[in-house]
């Protein structure tokens, strides 16, 4: 049976909450699960406020919109300027460029992957000497592990720019020092390859309350309080549906679970592979308890004796799916045109890593096949 890199795990509870989700007659973009949902989150997060939505990048929109419409001076003529990690998914930036921002993209650093703040305090300088104000910084979150954000936030609070920090692949993750004050706001999504997920999902979590508030009307076509629909800006179908609220709700009631599990696969991967000339595996960064979303292992072709594409063409011909890392945003033909802060460390890491299956659901026994079929590629 094939293996994939991070299929959805159930938890068993799904089609009761969807059923009574189908009981109540609530199949629309609001509901009791919706509500539900949000609420959990809410409570988890820790903040005032959560906004459940049809894609994590829809809430990335929907911030950066907010941003633009309330901190963007409109006599300005000049884009609104968005700092991003560059080590990502498509998804943290897309929104800000098709939004007409300015986005600089900043290199990850070692000890995570994440963005580094020394890159980024940079970057602040320069927009700084341009006389530019920052909208603001889109740091992401890598595989579960969380950004050192307590230093991201340490460089632009001062400056009052917001952080809009992309947590899209750590919803779960601890920081261990509890962040004071914490990022402006965070988005998680329940993408089907996630940790937990709601077949499709993401959510916008905050204390400002401006912001959520914007964000749920921008969300529902900016219908403005009136009995008739009437607009006076216009906004997006981004809301999630009830049914789907009621999958992620079943999903969410497991997630400290699926975190523990998540990491005893990434150490089932360490004690077979941590010992072999030319493998290293991803860092555990300092400040967080990373959620092990993926496990990623850096191969160094010549210690090792084979390339990580080598790797990964041998575990296909096995049904076994893996996946280069995330090719850096600064490399792609769509975005190869922005501002780069750059020391090297996201290209590295693109050339040599490589993600492994990772599901919750993943036996001894499949580790013992992956790593055996990685191993005789030597
Ligand atoms: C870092 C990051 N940001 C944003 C997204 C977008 O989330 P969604 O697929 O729910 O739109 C994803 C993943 O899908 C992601 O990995």
């Amino acid at each position: 049976m094939r293996i994939f890199l991070s299929p959805p795990h159930q938890t068993g509870t799904e089609l009761q909450f969807l059923q009574e989700a189908l009981d109540s007659n609530y199949l629309a973009p609001t509901g009791p699960m919706l509500a539900r949902f949000e609420a959990e989150i809410r409570e988890r997060s820790g903040r005032a406020n959560a906004l459940a939505l049809n894609t994590g990048t829809s809430a990335i929109h929907l911030a950066i919109r907010h941003l633009i419409d309330h901190r963007h001076p409109r006599e300005d003529p000049r884009r609104p300027l968005v700092l991003a990690s560059s080590l990502t998914f498509v998804a943290s930036v897309a929104p800000a460029v098709q939004l007409g921002c300015e986005v600089r993209l900043i290199d990850a650093e070692h000890e995570s992957w994440t963005m580094d703040p020394v890159l980024l305090s940079h970057a602040l300088q320069e927009a700084r000497s341009e006389s530019r104000q920052v909208l603001c910084v889109v740091p992401t979150d890598l595989y579960g592990q969380r950004c050192d954000l307590k230093a991201i936030i340490g460089l632009c609070e001062p400056a009052g720019i917001p952080v809009l920090s992309d947590a899209a692949e750590a919803m779960g993750a601890k920081d261990l020092e509890p962040l004071s004050p914490r990022p402006w706001a965070e988005v998680y999504s329940f993408n089907g390859n996630k940790i937990i997920t709601a077949s499709a999902g993401g959510a916008l979590v905050s204390d400002d309350d401006l912001l959520v508030h914007h964000a749920r009307k921008l969300s529902m076509q900016a219908r403005e309080d009136f009995p008739h629909y009437e607009h006076r800006e216009l906004g997006y179908n981004y809301r999630m549906s009830n049914l789907l609220a009621a999958v992620g709700l079943a999903q969410l009631q497991k997630l400290d679970e699926r975190v523990a599990q998540r990491r005893i696969v990434f150490e089932g991967y360490r004690q077979r592979l941590a010992q072999v000339p030319g493998i290293t595996l991803m860092p555990e960064a300092a400040w967080n308890r990373c959620t092990r979303w993926l496990t990623v292992i850096l191969v160094d072709e010549d210690a090792f004796g084979a390339s990580p594409r080598e790797i990964r063409k041998a575990l296909e011909a096995a049904g076994i799916e893996s996946r280069p890392m995330w090719k850096p945003l600064h490399a792609q033909p769509a975005l190869a045109h922005l501002r780069f802060y750059d020391h090297g460390v996201a290209d590295t890491l693109f050339q040599r890593g490589l993600c492994l299956p990772s599901g919750s659901a993943l036996t001894d026994a499949n580790l013992d096949e992956v790593c055996g079929i990685i191993l005789g590629t030597r």
